[in-house]
């Protein structure tokens, strides 16, 4: 038995310690419950396991990842979620096991050179996308995992392997643009749908899908910069006072479709000079670089 005085006053100054070394860019972990518990674990060593005494387990509340049993093989404790720290050799007990469909890998996505040590971390076992009961697409297992254990009066389950199927929505649409004469615009309209949407443009008033025959006008399309969204932009050369109109974007996959519409204005250098449009903010332009910032883990 270590003296009872010096374990009083070890505790606290452990657990100020042991709230540095949570790995950095990891998710934020719901507290340092699961670091704390290896401090104690590691306090507590030596004395061996009691005899199992199950009544007198505390019963884990929240857990997130499921439930694993002890170092003892006695009490239900939370085990550690993604991104949390975790034991790679199986044998031992400090940070506690990954739970379900988790499993611990050293990360060596950090930077080594700059002397980072490689982290063993809890990592999802499957990073396929899911469809979840609720017709929410889920990036992997782990994540509906936690959004079922989090709400278990939903009985979230799986529907289907892949994305939840989607008509297309139109995540960020073409704004309204003028410009003198001579310039160069760009419309850009992003989709995201499942299975992908197909994008056309067209001008109000005129039957023909963009570009037409029309060399001054381009359309161009890029997958992404998010899983299952297609990005379109529609470029006008050198505009012209007949280039003004209402453009839309149409997006259509076999679910349904949707359409953003935004109007071109055209001035020539004398309306710019007696209108005063200069004074006017900037508008956007090139929506794609402000999409790509983006790099979220969400569906839509
Ligand atoms: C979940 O399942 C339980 C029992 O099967 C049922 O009573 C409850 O209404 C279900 N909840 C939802 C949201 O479907
Ligand atoms: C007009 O187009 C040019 C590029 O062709 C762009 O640099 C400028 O910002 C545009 N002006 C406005 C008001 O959008
Ligand atoms: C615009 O106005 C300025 C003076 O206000 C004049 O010098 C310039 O020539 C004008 N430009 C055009 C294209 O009319």
């Amino acid at each position: 038995m270590p003296p009872p005085l010096a374990a009083t006053w070890a505790l606290p100054l452990l657990l100020l310690v042991v709230r540095t070394p949570l790995p950095t860019g990891a998710r934020p972990s719901p507290g340092p419950d699961y670091l704390r518990r290896g401090w104690l674990r590691l306090l507590a060593e030596g004395e061996g396991c009691a005899p199992c005494r199950s009544e007198e387990c505390a019963a884990p509340r929240g857990c997130l990842a499921g439930r694993v049993l002890d170092a003892c093989g006695c009490c239900w404790e939370c085990a550690n979620l993604e991104g949390q720290l975790c034991d790679l050799d199986p044998s031992a007990h400090f940070y506690g096991r990954c739970g379900e469909q988790l499993e611990c890998r050293l990360d060596t996505g950090g930077d080594l050179s700059r002397g980072e040590v490689p982290e063993p971390l809890c990592v999802c076992r499957s990073q396929h996308p899911l469809c979840g009961s609720d017709g929410r697409t889920y990036s992997q297992i782990c994540r509906l995992q936690e959004a079922a254990l989090a709400r278990p009066d939903a009985n979230l389950t799986v529907v289907h392997p892949g994305p939840c199927e989607s008509e297309p929505q139109i995540v960020l649409h073409p704004y309204d643009i003028w410009n003198v004469t001579g310039k160069d615009v760009i419309f850009g309209c992003e989709v995201f749908a499942y299975p992908m949407a197909a994008i056309e443009w067209r001008k109000d008033g005129l039957d023909i899908q963009l570009p037409g025959d029309d060399p001054h006008i381009s359309v161009q399309f890029r997958g992404g910069p998010q899983r299952f969204e297609v990005t379109s932009w529609l470029q006008i050369q050198a505009v012209r006072p007949s280039d003004e109109g209402t453009y839309r974007c149409l997006a259509r996959n076999a679910l349904g479709q949707a359409e953003a519409p935004a109007s071109l204005t055209v001035l020539t250098p004398d309306q710019l000079n007696s209108t005063g449009f200069p004074q006017l903010p900037a508008q956007h332009l090139v929506p794609e670089e402000e999409a790509e910032s983006e790099e979220g883990e969400d569906y839509y």
